[in-house]
C-alpha cells in the first residue's frame, strides 16, 4: 500500500513518507519551516508541533489516533522538565505512521512572522543572519590528527550543511574548554550576512545553550540616539532606550559639527569618540533593562545620516560639508563591532549600516524606503522623517526621489525653551480650548490628560519636565487654531488675545502653559524664539517636499506619511495646520512612528533585506536641496502659517 500522505499547516505542504520516518525529516524534506536546533536530537524542544486528528476533507486526510508513534521517553522526559503545551509533540520524536494533518504553531517556525508595532500592519519575516546551532563534533584521535576547530567545521557540515566556517581567536580560545566541557556537544552562535561566502562562528557554549541571543538596531541621530533591542529568534523587541547625542556639544546640527572639524584639527576623533562611549552606554543601559546578558548581544544595525555615519566609523566628515558632498563610501558596511570600539556587547558582534543614498542622503533615508516601501506604492505617497535632518521620499511604482532637509533640532524638543527629548515627563499632547485659551495636555508615562484648568490634576502633571517634538508641533498648531498667533506666527498680547495667558517678555510675548516653580517644578512656556523655530524647521521640510514635487512635475500628493523618532505619533492635523507638509486630505495623512528604526528593526530581523535595501537604494533619484536655486525660494514662503502662496483647501474642510 502507498506511503502514509503527510500534511503540513499553514503552509499546505505535503508529501507521502514511509512510516516510521520523523516529521521533523518529513518537514526538511518538504521544506517545511520547522525550527530546530539540536538537530532531532530531543533536546532543544524547537521542533515542537501540533498533530490533527479526525476527518480533513478539505485535506483528503482522515488521521486516526496512532497516526503518530506514541509519546516518547525523551518527549517525557522533556514534559517532566519544562512541560510541552497540551497536545504539542516534539517533531523530531514523533514519527508518521499513517495520514496525518500536522500544523507548526507560530514559535517553532524559524521563519515567523513579527507584526510591527507602526501604524501600518505590514510585518517582518525572521530570517536572522545570527542563529544558533548544536553539534556534536568527533573527538580528537592521534592517528588522523586534525585541529578541534575543524572537526567543529566538519560537524556543521554534516549536520547543518553549513560550510565555510571560520572563527575569531577570541571564539578560538574558548572552543577547546566549551568542547571538553561539553563532552564533544557544543552549541555554537553562527553568523552569515547576505553577502558572506563563509560563516563565523561568534560564540560557543558546552552542551545546549539555552539562553538567548539578542541583535539592536540602533537610530543614530544628529539630536537623539534611539535603540531598539530585539530576541533574534522571535523578533520580538524586548527593549527600548534612548539618549541625547553627545555631539551636540560639538556643533547642534550636522553642518555646525562639520565646521567643528574644519576649525578644530583632531575634531572628528572626539567626536568619534564621544558618540562611540554614548552607544557603550547606551547598549549596557539596554541590556539592564531587558535583564539580559549584553555578551548575548551579537548584532547592531545603525541607520544615520552620511555625517553620522562618517563620524561613527571613524572618518573625517569635512567633503560633506561642501559640494560635490562626496561620500567616503556610499555602500553598505559589514563589520565586527571591536572594529568600531563598541565593547558593551559580544566580543564577536558584528555591525551592518544601511547603504546611504548620497551626500546628504543617508542610510536613515535608505531605512525609511525600506520600512515604508514607497517604490511598491500605486498612488504618489509623500514620506517625510523628522529629526533635526529631515529625511524626505517621494514616489510611487514608477520612480522615487529622495532627498534631506536641514531642519534643525527644534522637532526634536532641541532649541525649544522648555524642549526635551522624548522622554517620560516631556508634554506629547496639547489642546487649546479656542475659547477660553487654556491649555490641556498629556505627559508621556501617563495616559491621562490634564484638567483644562487650574492643572490641578496631580496625576496628570507629576514629574512634568518638559515639552517634546510632538507636543510643540501640537502647541504651535493649536496656539495658531486659538488665535493666539497670526499667520506671520506672532504671539499675540494678552490685550490682542485675551488671556493672561500670554506674558510679555520683552517685546515679545509668551504663552503660559504649565507653571509649577511654586512647588520647584518647571515654568513651561512657548516663547516667540520656539514659534520661530519652529517656523525654519517647518519650512525646511516643505521646501525639500516641494523640491521632490517639482523634480516630479506635481503640484499635489495622494498621501503622507509622517515619521519621525518621537514619543508619541505626529498628529497629522497639526502638521498640516503648521503647513510641515503640502495639502492632502487628512484621512490620507498617516503617521509610522520611527520608520528609520523601523527600517533599522527589519534589516537586523531579516538578512536577506538588506540585499533588498541595497538594490532599491540604486534606484533611488537623489536630489540635494543645498544646491537647488529654488529650496531659498520655497523656503521663505513657507514661513507663513500654514504658508504664504500655496492653498491648503482640505484644512478648510
Ligand atoms: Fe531539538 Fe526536536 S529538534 S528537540
Amino acid at each position: 500500500s502507498a506511503d502514509p500522505l503527510v500534511v503540513f499547516t499553514p503552509s499546505g505542504k505535503r508529501g507521502h513518507f514511509p512510516v516510521g520516518t520523523p516529521v521533523l525529516t518529513a518537514a526538511r524534506q518538504l521544506g517545511v519551516d520547522l525550527d530546530s536546533v539540536c538537530g532531532g536530537r530531543g533536546i532543544c524542544s524547537k521542533c515542537q508541533i501540533t498533530p490533527s486528528f479526525g476527518e480533513f476533507p478539505k485535506h483528503g486526510v482522515t488521521a486516526h489516533k496512532d497516526a503518530l508513534s506514541e509519546w516518547n521517553s525523551v518527549e517525557q522526559r522533556y514534559d517532566d522538565k519544562r512541560g510541552l503545551k497540551e497536545g504539542r509533540r516534539l517533531g523530531c520524536q514523533a514519527t508518521v505512521q499513517g495520514d496525518i494533518v500536522i500544523d507548526v504553531p507560530e514559535e517553532s517556525q524559524v521563519h515567523k512572522q513579527v507584526i510591527r508595532k507602526a501604524a501600518s500592519d505590514r510585518i517582518i519575516t525572521m530570517d536572522p543572519a545570527t542563529r544558533l546551532y548544536f553539534i556534536e563534533v568527533d573527538e580528537p584521535d592521534m592517528h588522523t590528527p586534525t585541529g578541534d576547530l575543524e572537526r567543529v567545521a566538519r560537524a556543521l557540515q554534516e549536520q547543518w550543511q553549513i560550510d565555510n566556517v571560520r572563527a575569531a581567536l577570541p571564539v578560538l580560545s574558548k572552543l577547546q574548554p566549551a568542547l571538553r566541557k561539553g563532552k564533544w556537544q557544543i552549541t555554537v552562535a553562527l553568523n552569515k550576512g547576505h553577502d558572506d561566502t563563509h560563516a563565523r562562528i561568534l560564540d560557543v557554549w558546552p552542551g545546549l545553550y539555552e539562553g538567548g541571543i539578542y541583535g539592536l538596531a540602533i537610530d543614530l541621530g544628529s539630536t537623539t540616539i534611539a535603540a531598539h533591542l530585539c530576541d533574534l529568534v522571535t523578533g520580538e523587541v524586548k527593549a527600548s532606550s534612548g539618549l541625547m547625542n553627545p555631539q551636540i556639544r560639538f556643533g547642534e546640527d550636522l553642518m555646525s559639527r562639520v565646521s567643528y572639524v574644519m576649525m578644530n584639527p583632531g575634531g572628528d576623533v572626539e567626536m568619534t569618540t564621544a558618540v562611540r562611549t554614548a552607544i557603550n552606554g547606551l547598549i549596557e543601559t539596554i541590556a539592564t533593562e531587558a535583564e539580559i546578558d549584553p555578551n548575548a548581544i551579537f548584532e547592531t544595525v545603525f541607520v544615520c545620516n552620511p555625517v553620522m555615519h562618517h563620524l561613527l566609523l571613524g572618518i573625517d566628515p569635512v567633503e560633506l560639508g561642501q559640494a560635490p558632498f562626496a561620500l567616503a563610501t556610499s555602500d553598505s558596511m559589514s563589520l565586527d563591532a571591536r572594529e568600531m570600539d563598541l565593547h558593551a556587547m559580544n566580543d564577536n558582534a558584528r555591525v551592518y549600516i544601511l547603504p546611504c543614498i548620497a551626500g546628504h542622503v543617508g542610510a536613515d533615508a535608505a531605512a525609511v524606503a525600506l520600512s515604508e516601501e514607497p517604490g511598491k506604492s500605486d498612488d504618489l505617497v509623500l514620506i517625510v522623517d523628522v529629526g533635526t535632518n529631515a529625511e524626505i521620499l517621494l514616489g510611487d511604482k514608477d520612480r522615487v526621489l529622495a532627498c534631506s532637509s536641514p531642519t534643525g533640532p527644534a522637532f526634536e524638543g532641541a532649541q525649544i525653551s522648555s524642549g526635551q527629548r522624548a522622554a517620560p515627563g516631556a508634554i506629547e499632547r496639547l489642546e487649546i480650548n479656542p475659547e477660553t485659551k487654556e491649555p490641556r495636555f498629556r505627559v508621556i508615562g501617563s495616559d491621562i490628560w490634564s484638567d483644562e484648568d487650574g492643572f490641578d490634576n496631580a496625576t496628570a502633571t507629576t514629574g512634568i519636565t518638559g515639552i517634546c517634538g510632538s507636543g510643540i508641533i501640537e502647541a504651535v498648531a493649536e496656539m495658531r487654531m486659538a488665535g493666539l498667533l497670526d499667520d506671520s506666527g506672532l504671539i499675540g498680547s494678552a490685550e490682542q488675545t485675551g488671556t493672561s495667558r500670554s506674558i510679555p517678555e520683552g517685546r515679545t510675548h509668551s504663552y503660559l502653559i504649565h507653571d509649577a516653580t511654586a512647588d520647584g517644578g518647571p515654568l513651561i512656556t512657548v516663547t516667540q524664539g520656539d514659534i520661530r523655530a519652529i517656523q525654519l524647521a517647518k519650512s525646511a521640510l516643505y521646501a525639500g517636499a516641494r523640491l521632490l514635487m517639482d523634480e516630479r512635475g506635481v503640484d499635489t500628493v495622494d498621501r503622507v506619511v509622517l515619521a519621525g523618532a518621537f514619543g508619541a505619533h505626529i498628529s497629522s492635523k497639526h502638521a498640516m495646520v503648521l503647513g510641515m507638509i503640502p495639502d492632502a486630505p487628512l484621512d490620507k495623512v498617516t503617521s509610522a512612528g520611527n520608520a528609520a528604526g523601523t527600517g533599522a528593526r527589519i534589516a537586523l530581523c531579516n538578512v536577506m533585506a538588506r540585499a533588498t535595501i541595497e538594490k532599491t537604494v540604486g534606484e533611488i533619484t537623489k536630489v540635494e536641496t543645498a544646491i537647488e536655486p529654488k529650496f531659498q525660494e520655497h523656503f521663505v514662503n513657507a514661513n507663513a502659517i500654514p504658508h504664504k502662496t500655496d492653498p491648503f483647501p482640505e484644512l478648510a474642510k
